[in-house]
């Protein structure tokens, strides 16, 4: 069981989002996929209350305590856990590293966004630090496909740590927050430019063999 946990501090970074259309295309590609919502506000779990009956989804569990989170994974029974995790929530964010084997953490392309990105780099090298595993990297959100200014603000001298960041990008689309609001994902749209992007994403992780 591979645990990928979309993080990050900032409010607004784009982890629900992301962490719904990951869980969906994997789930499309026939692996077993448990959505899991680590966050109070309950985004996916809404989303997911929202779904047309008949759309196949993955399932979506909401484990938005801390302790709670640690227990009940383990009964769990998934070939790919993704969680959606809550922003500004220290204790919530510390358990999630330490339990994921992968972290994203969602950056969207401005220096507010970046500089509170750090809370999260620090809380994987604190895993690394203490011997333990954990894949992470940036994942460029909401980018304006019209400027190269996104890449530039990633890209800056910011990043103490040296994370990867992953070479796919989440562009700024309608279609994410459509989908969002009609509790299906990009799979389910009309939208081909987005769809190819999670699918790009989705072969990023697998090439890596993060998944
Ligand atoms: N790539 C995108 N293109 C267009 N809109 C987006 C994109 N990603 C996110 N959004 C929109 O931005 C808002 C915030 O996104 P999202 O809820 O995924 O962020 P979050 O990090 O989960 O927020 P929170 O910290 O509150 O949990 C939502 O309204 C969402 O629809
Ligand atoms: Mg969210």
């Amino acid at each position: 069981m591979k645990i990928i946990a979309l993080l990050n501090e900032k409010g607004g970074s784009g982890k629900s989002t992301c962490a719904i259309n990951l869980a969906c295309a994997l789930h499309r590609s026939g692996r077993q996929v448990i959505l899991i919502d680590a966050d109070p506000q309950g985004t996916a779990r809404d989303w997911r209350e929202a779904s047309p009956a008949a759309t196949d989804l993955p399932p979506v569990i909401v484990l938005d305590r801390p302790e709670l989170l640690l227990t009940s994974i383990k009964t769990l029974v998934a070939e790919i856990i993704v969680i959606d995790t809550p922003a500004k929530a220290e204790k919530m964010s510390a358990n999630v590293v330490r339990i994921a084997d992968v972290a994203i953490i969602p950056v969207q392309p401005s220096g507010a966004d970046v500089w509170a990105s750090a809370a999260a780099v620090k809380l994987i090298q604190g895993k690394r630090d203490i011997g333990g595993t954990i894949d992470a990297a940036f994942l460029p959100t909401r980018v304006s496909s019209s400027t190269n200014l996104s890449r530039d603000i990633l890209a800056g001298d910011w990043n103490e740590y040296g994370l990867d960041m992953l070479d796919t990008a989440v562009s700024n689309r309608v279609s994410y927050a459509q989908a969002l609001t009609d509790g299906v994902s990009v799979y389910e749209t009309r939208d081909g430019l987005a769809k190819a992007e999670i699918d790009l994403i989705v072969k990023e992780l697998e090439e890596a063999a993060w998944l």
